[in-house]
């Protein structure tokens, strides 16, 4: 035996297909990607074409304090440069905050259904977890945090927009969040669905006097999943020099770089991706709707609803059809599926295979 007991137990993390696996087993390409939160709505030409430039100078490694990112991010969020600190993708940065911060003794607080990696990361460190669980409301459960915020976690991994949910907090509500917040807490807001719903919460942030936290990422709206390229916002720069001694070095690889500058300064196609998310979004909640579904209101590019059968059924039955869809694991929503909003023409074949289905309502909206 050579690996911990404790990694051992862990739980695998339920991604998604990749679609070269999908056309292994199938044949053809899957009729609707919409199990990961991708785009589908495509990656900036203009970072495609830094990306093709700086394959040229694959053979040097890359620039290990992604200056010029680093700058233009700075200007973009209006940080200190000296506060931001880049990942191999958000999800490298809640592990390296995680080992920056936590040790024997701490627990961390976050919610259900949440983000997996806001557990997991924590359980790679026998580090205990405490949850608070959202209600059919979808309202964040202010109440519930405020009594486990008593027992001062030393992290509370909160993700707004949410994933699965695409629940967004107010900045009214975060700030009285943060009101409930002990100097001993860090918050970690993980904002990788910032673009599709960016309110002032780094104002927020900054006036707390908290330790924070804000990790946001070019995989989502930017269409950069492939890339990984996430950063992390932090309150002061000893947070950034604490994660920053987890992180690889060259973990943020030259080609992602180009790609998320190129990115960064393409607003058109920014903006074009979220006009086009948040119109196909609301489309692909109202058709649930119509047929007695409950969508959670989701500010993000994605759709979470509760059907009247367990959710890994229902999403291999999809999947045999071409559609993949993410069924939700955590106890007490097995019956929850995750659909990314994909373009028209994916949301309405998965809409026609669901119809075909013939699911029925969850009734979770009820408890
Ligand atoms: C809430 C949240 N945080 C972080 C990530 C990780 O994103 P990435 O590692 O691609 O930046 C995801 C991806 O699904 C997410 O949903």
């Amino acid at each position: 035996m050579t690996v911990n007991p404790h990694i051992e137990a862990l739980p695998a993390y339920n991604a998604g297909l990749h679609v070269s696996r999908f056309e292994a087993d199938y044949g053809q390409p899957p009729l609707a990607k919409l199990d990961s939160n991708e785009t589908l709505f495509g990656t900036s030409p203009l970072a495609i074409e830094a990306g093709q430039s700086a394959v040229l100078r694959a053979s040097l490694y890359p620039d290990g304090s992604a200056t010029d990112l680093s700058s233009a991010l700075a200007a973009h969020c209006d940080v200190d440069v000296d506060t931001i600190v880049f990942g191999n993708g958000s999800e490298e940065l809640i592990y390296a905050l995680y080992g920056a911060v936590l040790a024997p003794g701490d627990h961390v607080l976050t919610v259900v259904p949440g983000f997996g990696l806001h557990t997991l990361a924590a359980k790679c460190l026998q580090i205990p977890v405490r949850t608070v669980s959202y209600k059919g409301d979808w309202q964040l459960p202010i109440s519930e945090l405020t009594e486990k915020l008593t027992q001062k976690p030393k992290i509370l991994a909160i993700s707004s927009p949410s994933n699965p949910m695409g629940v967004a907090l107010s900045i009214d509500e975060l700030q009285d969040l943060i009101s409930k917040i002990p100097p001993e807490t860090l918050l970690l807001l993980d904002e990788a669905y910032f673009e599709y719903n960016p309110i002032a919460t780094l104002a927020a942030l900054k006036i707390s006097g908290l330790n924070w936290v804000s990790l946001r990422t070019f995989s989502k709206a930017y269409g950069l999943a492939g890339a990984r390229l996430g950063y992390g916002l932090c309150s002061n720069s000893e947070i950034r020099d604490g994660i920053r001694s987890i992180t690889p070095p060259f973990n943020a690889n030259s080609i992602a770089q180009a790609m998320a500058h190129s990115a960064l300064s393409d607003k058109t196609h920014l903006e074009n991706t979220i006009r086009q998310t948040s119109s196909a979004r609301e489309s692909l909640s109202d058709a649930l709707r119509e047929m007695k579904f409950e969508p959670a209101p989701s500010k993000s590019n994605a759709v979470f609803f509760e059907t009247s059968e367990n959710s890994r059924a229902v999403a291999e039955a999809l999947r045999d059809v071409g559609i993949l869809v993410k069924p939700w694991m955590e106890e007490g929503f097995e019956r929850f599926l995750r659909v990314s909003v994909g373009r028209p023409q994916e949301n309405d074949a998965f809409l026609s295979a669901i119809r075909k289905l013939g699911l029925k309502p969850g009734s979770f909206s009820t408890r």
